[in-house]
């Protein structure tokens, strides 16, 4: 098949995103047994999953699960709490590039969970050598936020906070299991929050949620407008872990997007067409550091907890829990290691790295090109998307998708793998 014929074929499959692989047979080949290897990475980041929810919107693909009684919280945080500390005795001498706390809802703890939590950061991040722009994050719900959570997590030295909106109409909302967002609590919980000295806020909204259309998605930049976050986050739903399809086609997919992008960029947040994060500052990039280096950079990270996925410059794993059907079973654990192993050829670390730059809506043709890509592979690729104007390269050597190129770009970035 030619490169344009391959184009053309995964055009309109919705598989084709940012998820990678497409399903985890297709790794089967590069399976082993034992945890993932990180001694060639000088550099990584770590992220800890909190996998408790208030609620469980229908068109979630984490894992996650409602938040269980008190001790049990606390047994998994212990948990998690030795398992950051088992990695940090085996690797010493890295620098910590980015720490994220995400979920599920990390902020469902309970109060006393939620500061042992911050403790457990605290000390996961101790006698590490951090970045210079080090910057960690914390996920969230305006239900499940407090005063108190917010003065721990300012203490603690986390000063960016991500909050799920999703959509702000209550009967898209309720459609998804989800618990609507009132804007006046919303609104009240900023002000708190940037008194108490948080200094980002991001807001998530998703788009291509069964109801959306023109007048829902006018009434979240209404809501975008007034409050005012620091950064926005778009995300298009995803599909691949769930029973449903989405009903849209990638032209829609498209007019909502664009729908956003232009309303975003009137408000003034800065951002490039094509790209899912967007902020007030344009020196910015609207992700925290984890985030960042993970999509940009291809950087590795070291996931912690029920499922979490690592990466480092070797493969890819998944901790326990990641196909497991009930919370009793996986809570009761003393650890939670990597259950998949895959140490992966070249061509499926390219492909993993380009899935997730697919956010961003750019790469580093030079970073494939470390991984191990042929040149002559890579050319031929490039060569195609710049003589369909799908691509465009910047000063920076980073290449980024144009307006054309969005529509398909899950197929777009696919090529290159
Ligand atoms: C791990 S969730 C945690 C956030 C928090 N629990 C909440 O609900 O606001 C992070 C973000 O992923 C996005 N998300 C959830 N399910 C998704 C899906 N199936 N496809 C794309 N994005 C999704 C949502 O925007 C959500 O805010
Ligand atoms: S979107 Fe957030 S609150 Fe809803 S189930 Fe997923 S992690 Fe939980």
């Amino acid at each position: 098949m030619t490169i344009a014929e391959l184009y053309e074929s995964r055009k309109d499959d919705p598989r084709w995103n940012t998820s990678y692989p497409l399903h985890p047979k297709d790794w089967a080949a590069y399976r082993v047994d034992g945890p993932l290897p990180f001694d060639k990475d000088r550099c990584l980041s770590f992220y800890i999953h909190i996998p408790f929810c208030r609620q469980l919107c229908s068109f979630c693909e984490y894992t996650r699960m409602l938040c269980p009684e008190e001790a049990l919280q606390e047994t998994y945080l212990r948990v998690v709490a030795n398992d950051i500390e088992r990695f940090k005795t085996q690797y010493q001498g890295f620098t910590l590039l980015g720490c994220d706390i995400g979920g599920g809802t990390p902020t469902s703890l309970t109060e006393k969970n939620f500061s042992l939590l911050m403790e457990i950061y605290g000390d996961a991040i101790a006698g590490l050598e951090l970045s210079d722009d080090f910057e960690p994050s914390v996920e969230a719900t305006f239900d499940t936020l407090s005063e108190m959570k917010l003065t721990e997590l300012v203490e603690t030295g986390i000063k960016r906070l991500s909050l799920g909106v999703q959509s702000s109409s209550h009967s898209i909302a309720a459609s998804h299991h989800r618990l609507g967002g009132d804007e006046k609590q919303m609104a009240e919980w900023l002000t708190i929050a940037r008194q108490m000295g948080i200094e980002k806020v991001n807001l998530d909204f998703m788009y291509s949620l069964k109801g959306q259309n023109e007048a829902s998605i006018a009434q979240d930049l209404a809501l975008i407008d007034r409050l005012h976050p620091e950064q926005v986050t778009l995300y298009e739903l995803r599909t691949n872990m769930l029973p449903s399809r989405t009903s849209f086609t990638k032209e829609a997919l498209f007019a909502q997007y664009s729908q956003y992008f232009e309303g975003l960029m009137s408000m003034g947040y800065k951002g490039r067409f094509g790209q899912n994060t967007f902020s007030v500052n344009a020196k910015d990039q609207g992700v925290s550091s984890y985030l960042r280096e993970r999509m940009l950079n291809g950087a590795s990270y070291k996931g912690f907890g029920l499922s979490a996925q690592s990466m480092s410059s070797v493969g890819v794993s998944y901790n326990l829990g990641k196909l497991s059907s009930g919370p009793r079973q996986v809570l009761n654990t003393d650890g939670y290691p990597e259950a998949y192993t895959y140490l992966l050829p070249a061509k499926e670390l390219a492909a993993k790295y380009m899935a997730i730059s697919a956010y961003h809506g750019s790469f580093f043709p030079n970073k494939l090109l470390e991984m191990g890509i042929a040149p002559a592979s890579l050319n031929d690729t490039l060569d195609f998307c710049y003589s369909q104007g799908l691509l465009v390269r910047s000063d920076d050597d980073r290449v980024h998708v144009t307006k054309e190129g969005f529509k398909y770009y899950g197929a777009l970035f696919s090529l290159f793998f």
